[in-house]
């Protein structure tokens, strides 16, 4: 670490950032333990334990995955993970049979937050400069568990160790990463265009910095979008933090506006489904449920991320933006629904 040399520069946050990059970053190679998929759709999951010693910064993944086996990959921080084991079938889209080879359990059994997402066809997000995901020892993050959803089912003689390489960094980050869910309940009726909506006012006094969003539904999901509600005596405001169309590949995306969301802001995400069923839809966790989320991901500077890691609401016919206790005097309805 040269910084000394370089006085100039060194007033400037970003050069003393990626100089503290260059010298100190680590590299940690998180993959399936050479796993056998038995059957098509699986989703599973494998833990680490992070030192519970020393503070670490994440500050990078590199996706290495075979785009022929792995759908997407996502990498949870837990508290406790769902399973002792190394590996567990941990599939949202549960099913009753018992599996001997990978016994089902969630991601995380405590303490569950997404801080990162890879699927097929779309690029790797870059965190911005200087920021991390803190785990380890003053963290709510103990372990991380690396989710993959293949496809289909592997021959017999063939094991997969698609992964995710982390890189992290034991110097502190000045500004830490975190996530915050938005979902809803609820029901979807038959042949019915519905939205799902839900709305949560932020009530910690933190400045938090969005930079990039994910949307995730199942079939039925045509529009998500997300939004920060500014609230004045003369209206509200509803800026755009991303849109997208559910069926593309579910990653995180940057984020529209970047303009930091304050305590008494409203967090806001409605999504457009269109059930083409003669039956109900519900929100639920098999192929046969339907989800709405919209995960924000942001970061704070020299402060921790918000307590409030989700934002749901009981969603249709319950829960509306029409009928939310914010009294919105303002609704973006068609915006919110059209690509
Ligand atoms: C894992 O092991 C610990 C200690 O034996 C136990 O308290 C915990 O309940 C176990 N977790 C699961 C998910 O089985
Ligand atoms: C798996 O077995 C098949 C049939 O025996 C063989 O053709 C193939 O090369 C084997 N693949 C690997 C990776 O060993
Ligand atoms: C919903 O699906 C029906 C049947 O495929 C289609 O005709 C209709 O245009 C769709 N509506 C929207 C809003 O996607």
């Amino acid at each position: 670490m040269k910084i000394a040399v370089f006085p100039v520069l060194a007033t400037s946050l970003l050069v003393y950032i990626s100089c503290v990059f260059a010298h100190e970053v680590d590299t940690y190679a998180f993959r399936m333990p050479n796993v056998w998929p038995h059957k098509d759709e699986l989703y599973l999951c494998t833990p680490i334990r992070i030192s519970p010693t020393t503070n670490y910064y994440m500050v990078g993944f590199v996706p290495k995955a075979s785009m022929n086996t792995a759908h997407h990959m996502l990498i949870y921080g837990c508290s406790d993970p769902g399973s002792n084991g190394t590996v567990w079938d941990c599939g949202e889209m549960q099913s009753s049979e018992i599996d001997y080879i990978y016994p089902p359990a969630s991601p995380c059994g405590s303490g569950s937050q997404v801080v990162y997402a890879w699927a097929r066809d779309a690029p790797s997000l870059q965190l911005p400069k200087g920021v991390g995901f803190h785990v380890g020892r003053d963290s709510p993050i103990k372990y991380l568990v690396l989710q993959v959803h293949y496809m289909a089912r592997f021959p017999r003689n063939v094991t997969d160790k698609s992964g995710v390489l982390l890189k992290y960094t034991s110097k502190r980050m000045p500004r830490q990463a975190g996530v915050i869910l938005l979902g809803t309940g609820g029901y979807i009726f038959p042949n019915h265009v519905e939205h799902m909506e839900t709305a949560c006012t932020i009530l910690e006094d933190k400045v938090i910095h969005p930079f990039a969003f994910r949307t995730h539904t199942h079939s039925l999901g045509k529009v998500v979008s997300g939004y920060v509600v500014r609230r004045s005596d003369h209206g509200d405001e509803w800026k755009l933090l991303g849109k997208k169309d559910p069926q593309l590949p579910q990653m995180f995306y940057p984020v529209v506006d970047k303009t930091p969301v304050r305590k008494g802001d409203v967090l806001a995400a409605r999504c457009t489904m269109n059930n083409t069923h003669d039956y109900p839809v519900k929100i639920g966790p098999t192929n046969n449920d339907e989800m709405c989320n919209f995960y924000l991901m942001y970061y704070v500077e020299n402060d921790t991320p918000l307590n409030r890691k989700y934002c749901f609401t009981n969603g249709p016919p319950y829960y509306y933006w029409e009928n939310a206790p914010e009294g919105f005097n303002v609704i973006p309805d068609g915006e919110a629904s059209t690509l």
